[in-house]
């Protein structure tokens, strides 16, 4: 079946000419465009081209090496989800280790039918295998619109309920920049950050991830980085694939997402995510910020993923739910109570107020995620002598 789009670059009219006729007549692939100039740097001429159409394959030809693992290394930048294959008539091992880095996924040497067929149909398997795997992943971002609201402490304590689901892997990925604070609330000392996937990015697999990943009472964590470089972004590429590597290994990936980040970067994780938990405290101050963040969310077309999570409630508030719902046009998600004897005992341990268990918050915590997730909540009562009862 036809359903591989390929991308060709070659200086060469011919070879050009002969790697379509060879893609097309592994029945598997349809050439979409050819580019005779090698691409020098992200957003020329060339790799717009590429980016436009967007191919599931590129062929580049090693017709001259130096250029061509240039243009690898562009290309793989710009399309992260695209295989790259390539062509030579040499059979230089250093060669194919120098492509190998550049991001390519296939060396064939003086290309045949039956080996670029072979290769398109590595392509297909890992595109479904990866495919089947997203489904059953989910990615939820918490994010806020004013400091101090409870961004880490949701995303933290959301990470701790889903890790006590059976079988479950849950990651814990914090994009703050510079300097995010789960780490420290967990009380780790990590060896990665997040910078390192970052610089790791083109070639980053899910053991490599794991690697760069400290584990924190049953959580993947990846924490923001230590150093403070003010103003740093992580290239909005390197966010998407460290997501998609992600999701290859857990089922649940809750992002702390700081809104200082750009447009682009929130339309990227938005896009990704079951739903983004906007954070705020009842007061008037977090409301109008939050009003401004909402509109930003619609503007990145994520509005209908908003829940909204009232942290920090009393009995005594001034601004009645009704209020807030009115001001922000959106529906209160959930409210979690305020709790100063929880929170402090949760920081001085180290520990997710939700694993520690019987406070107010703790429990508000569990059953915000059990509905945000549609989980069970595990009925504790059953335990091993559930096993023997007859159900009901
Ligand atoms: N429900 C709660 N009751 C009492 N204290 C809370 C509650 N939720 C969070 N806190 C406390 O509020 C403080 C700020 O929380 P947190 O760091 O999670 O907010 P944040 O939005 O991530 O802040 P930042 O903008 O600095 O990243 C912490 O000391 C935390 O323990
Ligand atoms: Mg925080």
């Amino acid at each position: 079946m036809v359903d591989i789009t390929v991308g060709i670059l070659a200086p060469g009219a011919e070879t050009r000419e002969a790697l379509r006729t060879l893609a097309e007549a592994t029945g598997m692939a349809s050439v979409q465009l050819e580019v005779p100039e090698y691409c020098v740097l992200r957003g020329d001429r060339p790799s717009r081209r590429f980016v436009e159409a967007n191919p599931d394959v590129i062929v580049v030809d090693m017709h001259r090496p130096q250029a061509a693992l240039q243009a690898l290394q562009v290309l793989n930048w710009a399309l992260p989800q695209t295989w790259l294959f390539v062509t030579s008539t040499i059979s230089d091992p250093q060669l194919i280790i120098d492509a190998v880095r550049a991001g390519a996924r296939e060396f064939l040497h003086m290309p045949s039918g039956d080996a670029l067929g072979k290769a398109l149909r590595r392509y297909a398997e890992e595109r479904d295998r990866s495919k089947q795997d997203r489904v059953s992943s989910q990615v939820y971002c918490v994010t806020s619109a004013k400091g101090g609201s409870g961004t880490t402490s949701v995303a933290i304590n959301l990470a701790a309920v889903l890790s006590q689901l059976p079988s479950t892997r849950v990651a814990l990925i914090d994009l703050n920049s510079p300097i995010g604070d789960a780490a420290a609330y967990l009380s780790l000392k990590p060896q990665y950050t997040f910078a390192d996937a970052v610089a790791a990015a083109s070639r980053l697999d899910p053991v490599l991830l794991e690697n760069f990943m400290t584990s924190a009472n049953g959580i993947g964590v990846l924490p923001a980085p230590r150093e403070f470089l003010p103003n740093s972004r992580p290239p909005v590429e390197a966010v998407g694939r460290i997501l998609e590597v992600a999701a290859n290994v857990f089922r649940y990936i809750v992002v702390d997402l700081p809104p200082s980040l750009d447009k682009e970067h929130f339309a990227l994780v938005s896009e990704m995510s079951t739903s983004i938990v906007v954070v705020l405290t009842p007061d008037l101050a977090a409301l109008w910020r939050t009003s401004r963040l909402l509109t930003f969310l619609e503007e990145t077309g994520a509005r209908d993923k908003v829940r909204l999570l009232v942290n920090r409630t009393r009995k005594s508030d001034e601004i009645s739910d009704a209020e807030m719902e009115k001001a922000l046009k959106q529906q209160i998600y959930w409210k979690l109570p305020n709790s100063h004897s929880a929170s402090v005992a949760s920081n001085n341990s180290g520990k997710p107020v939700a694993s520690l268990n019987h406070s107010e918050l703790a429990r508000s915590y569990k059953e915000f995620t059990y509905r945000l997730t549609c989980t069970q909540m595990p009925d504790k009562r059953r335990g091993i002598f559930g096993l023997f009862s007859s159900g009901s």
